[in-house]
């Protein structure tokens, strides 16, 4: 009989764990009956000696089969999911999800709330008045079949192990390490149930990998254990170095992404969101890149892609009424104008540190307990690469609580830096693999 005590040591010194050991920790854990320090432990050696490939896909397998694995087989044809690791102003989502289903794809999107500085796609969608984010699987599937696409958050009791590993290494000081995270992400996304999996690896100042080797490696990893699960899996390195497009905030991100169906939107955004819709259609079809390409293009020009929103939010019990209108979402809070300071290029932000501004403002949450201002964030005039004058708009914040402006503006000036020369510009799409 394996200890819990004999498979800390075996990491420690550095040697692979096999599978009955793999699952012995991840059952007996999530069951309870390993205690919190000895699976602290065993984090903490993983965190320095790390895992091979097989461990890894091994140890993801066994924290998917902890809890519900959900059955899309009523969904007809191939079903395709997308996961971001989570940035700031990134609402890809709301917009590759209605474009690739009005391009023909079948969407199942599982969603998250904000977490820390980074937003959440279910945390913007409830900012639109009466759409439901709490489907059960039976209406998920409907919905799919309806309109080819639905966006929820995950309902039932998927990958407990990772809920409870993810709150110990929260505490002690192992999130970052590749095969945790990893796991973490993909035990949730087997647990979802699509047959392809696109994944967006953030990478930079507003996320969890700050560079892009590092980045690929987790993206590797990942594609490794889904492939290893029999999944189509696909994954963009991308630059979180700056916020994605301009607004950050809920109700602000869901007027940026109806804009950007509507054929208006920032370059970055455009360019992600096309890419992630290629990626889906050659994941199910045998069509080239320039052929989706055209494909999506018209279904932005012609309007298809925005009409593919509204049925979505529609068949989500959502009041189009305020994407028609879309000034009624976004509503008229108290804003403030934050101008710049200095002369010169921004040569960089601090995203994380804008993240937070957006989150002192109303717009996440600083405690789990506390309620969002759908209506608060800031909407950028200004990103890096951009020249300003002392005195010129960089950013317009908003908050339904005006004496919230003051902290957030310190927050974010704090964020930026200025330089004399252009600094150089990273592109939205660093790798694709
Ligand atoms: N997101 C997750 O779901 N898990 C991690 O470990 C990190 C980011």
């Amino acid at each position: 009989m394996v200890t819990m005590y004999e498979i800390i040591e075996k990491k420690q010194r550095g040697n692979k764990l096999d599978e009955s050991e793999i699952k012995y920790f991840v059952n007996g854990y999530t069951a309870g009956d390993i205690p919190d320090y000895q699976a602290s432990a065993l984090l903490m050696a993983i965190y320095f000696v790390g895992m091979d490939y097989e461990e890894t896909a091994l140890l993801t397998r066994y924290m998917t089969n902890s809890g519900e694995i959900i059955d899309l087989s009523g969904i007809d044809g191939i079903k395709i999911d997308k996961h971001s690791t989570g940035g700031v102003g990134d609402k890809a989502t709301i917009v590759t999800v209605p474009l690739a289903a009005a391009c023909g794809e079948n969407v199942a999107k599982f969603s998250g709330r904000g977490l820390g500085f980074t937003g959440g796609t279910i945390d913007k969608l409830e900012s639109i008045p009466g759409y439901v984010t709490g489907l059960s699987i039976d209406k998920f599937i409907d919905a799919v079949n309806k309109v080819g696409a639905a966006m929820a958050g995950a309902t039932g009791d998927l990958a407990p192990a990772d809920k409870k590993l993810y709150a110990l290494r929260d505490v002690t000081s192992t999130v970052e390490s590749i095969p945790l995270i990893a796991s973490s992400i993909m035990s949730k996304k087997l647990a979802s149930g699509a047959d392809g999996i696109i994944l967006d690896v953030k990478c930079g100042s507003g996320a969890f990998m700050k560079n892009p080797d590092t980045a690929a490696e987790l993206a590797q990893t990942m594609i490794d254990i889904g492939k290893y699960e029999g999944k189509d899996m696909a994954a963009f390195i991308t630059n979180m170095d700056q916020p994605l497009g301009l607004a950050i905030g809920n109700a602000l991100e869901i007027k940026e992404a109806v804009e950007t169906l509507q054929g208006n939107g920032p370059a970055d955004l455009v360019d992600l969101c096309v890419s992630q819709c290629v990626k889906a259609m050659e994941m199910t079809s045998s069509k080239s890149a320039d052929e989706c390409k055209t494909i999506i293009e018209t279904a932005i020009n012609d309007g298809s892609a925005y009409k593919k929103f509204l049925e979505i939010v529609e068949n989500q019990g959502g009041d189009t009424s305020y994407i028609e209108d879309i000034s009624k979402l976004v509503g008229t809070p108290s804003s403030q104008e934050w101008l710049a300071e200095n002369d010169g290029y921004i040569s960089s932000m601090q995203t994380e540190r804008i993240g937070i501004s957006s989150v002192l403002l109303g717009a996440g949450r600083e405690t789990k307990e506390d309620d969002i201002d759908y209506l608060a964030g800031i909407v950028l005039a200004k990103k890096t690469g951009d020249i300003v004058k002392k005195g010129d708009l960089i950013a317009t914040a908003y908050a339904t609580d005006s004496s919230k402006f003051d902290a957030a503006k310190k927050c974010f000036m704090d964020a930026l830096t200025f330089s004399s020369d252009k600094p150089e510009i990273i592109p939205i799409i660093i790798k694709e693999l």
